[in-house]
């Protein structure tokens, strides 16, 4: 509880965090909600993640986001899951409970999902999706996208056994396959999504170009003030619409920001006040 008066502590751990928008975007929220709050950046090491969460906790902290690297960690020290950071086995969101027990979800999931069907109208159901990458950020919204009962789930990864293990953890929730980029045939999708890391170097999966038709929506779940490499190429594969992953960013603090205060923000004037602040050209969208 805070101390009298004093606002309440939130903020986003991770390593680096410098770069996080999630201080603009919670604070947008703050004043368009009149809740009272702080949200702050923390750079922690992943040596030090236990303690500082810990002690952030200890001294009256209400909630933290968590990003890379330390999600996983996050599940392991949470004292109870959402069944959605279960899934995941990774948490982003933090949240003290009454009881003094420390509450792990997962948003990611949720995040992608308002903003493919909410925001862009994006429709899931019965069309086939392809997913590529296997790690974390896949891991968080296999399952939201399966409750959308696509026609066909791919899950596609540099490393294949990787991507076949990981579609086995999900089948019990719908239709997935796990496969190496060789595999991933030669028709092409209605939905792509880029999950992997490839673009926080300068790289694009090496996924053949026949995966992309005109209508085909391209997706990257990452984000940049230009265009980010996947969609650059997806786009020189004649993709018609290449969405960068602001919305979803936008979306999962929403739900975080729920999971804190009871009270979902509109997310719209948020977006657009994100999209004037990193300069970002109206295509990305
Ligand atoms: P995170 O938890 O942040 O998602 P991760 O678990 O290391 O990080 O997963 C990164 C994902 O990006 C993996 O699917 C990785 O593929 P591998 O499993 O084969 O390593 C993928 N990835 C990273 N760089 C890539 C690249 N240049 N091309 C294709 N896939 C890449």
């Amino acid at each position: 509880m805070a101390v009298s008066g004093a606002p309440d502590q939130y903020g986003v751990v991770g390593h680096p965090v410098a770069h996080s928008w999630s201080p603009f975007i919670h604070g947008l929220f703050a004043r368009q909600t009149g809740e009272s709050l702080v949200y702050r950046l923390h750079d922690v090491l992943p040596e030090d993640f236990r303690s500082y969460v810990l002690d952030f906790f200890s001294r009256g902290g209400r909630g933290l986001n968590v990003t890379v690297p330390h999600k996983v960690a996050a599940a392991e020290l949470a004292n109870q899951l959402t069944p959605r950071a279960e899934r995941a086995r990774a948490v982003n969101t933090l949240a003290i409970q009454r009881d003094n027990r420390l509450l792990g979800d997962n948003t990611d999931g949720a995040g992608l999902v308002h903003d493919l069907r909410d925001n862009l109208s994006v429709e899931v159901t019965d069309r086939r999706v392809l997913i590529i990458g296997a790690g974390g950020a896949t891991r968080g919204v296999i399952a939201p996208l399966l409750v959308l009962r696509p026609a066909e789930l791919i899950v596609a990864n540099r490393t294949a056994d990787r991507a076949r293990a990981f579609a086995a953890d999900f089948t019990d929730l719908g239709q997935v396959t796990g496969c190496g980029f060789d595999d991933i045939g030669a028709e092409a999708y209605d939905v792509v999504i880029n999950a992997t890391s490839a673009s926080l170097s300068g790289e694009v999966p090496a996924v053949p170009a026949t995966i992309i038709h005109r209508d085909t929506v391209c997706y990257d779940m990452a984000y940049s003030r230009s265009e980010t490499p996947f969609l650059r190429w997806s786009r020189e594969q004649g993709c018609a619409r290449a969405i960068q992953g602001w919305g979803m960013l936008v979306e999962q603090a929403a739900e975080s920001f729920h999971l804190w205060r009871g009270i979902r923000p509109e997310t719209a004037p948020v977006l657009e006040a994100l999209r004037e602040r990193a300069s970002l050209s109206a295509p990305s969208f």
